[in-house]
């Protein structure tokens, strides 16, 4: 069976593509892609049908990785076929948890809690943010949660 994994952030425009980017990039590296679908999505519908921020691709371009999905909102039928959804800060994990039906299939995680220090497990939201340095941010982290998580997922731990 393939595992599904989502990617959620705020506006999927930002922290959220570049998650789903290093996810696939870690599968990809393992090489087990067969047995892995990766998408993203956004809590709100503001940049619907849109590409990351430039930023977020010029930073996911810096590190080799390409991206061609579109920005999209989350729905309810996301929390029946996904098996993980990841939020990036706390305030997607609340709405996370009051958008989910209660039937929900999918675990509903922090990607920071996986391999990040205590200190460093929010991705922050680099968009307000003036430069790239945090999308940079968000891609080192992002390389190091993906790894942890995948190494846990395929031990059979989470
Ligand atoms: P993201 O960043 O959640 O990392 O994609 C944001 C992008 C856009 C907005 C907020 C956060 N916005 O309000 O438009």
């Amino acid at each position: 069976m393939v595992k599904k994994i989502l990617m959620v952030c705020l506006g999927n425009i930002c922290r959220s593509p570049i998650a789903e980017a290093v996810m696939i990039e870690t599968i990809e590296k393992a090489g087990t892609s067969a047995e892995w679908k990766v998408d993203s999505a956004a809590i709100g519908d503001w940049h619907r049908g849109n590409p990351p921020d430039h930023r977020a691709l010029s930073t996911m371009t810096k590190h080799n990785i390409k991206y061609n999905n579109k920005a999209r909102q989350i729905k309810k039928q996301d929390f029946h076929d996904f098996d993980y959804i990841f939020g990036m800060d706390e305030e997607n994990m609340s709405d996370l948890r009051s958008l989910a039906p209660p039937s929900s299939k999918a675990k509903l995680l922090m990607l920071g809690d996986f391999g990040l220090d205590k200190g460093d497990r929010i991705i922050v939201d680099p968009y307000y943010q003036r430069g790239d340095a945090g999308f940079e941010k968000a891609y080192q982290q992002c390389v190091v949660a993906c790894a942890a998580f995948y190494e846990q997922a395929v031990a059979g731990k989470i």
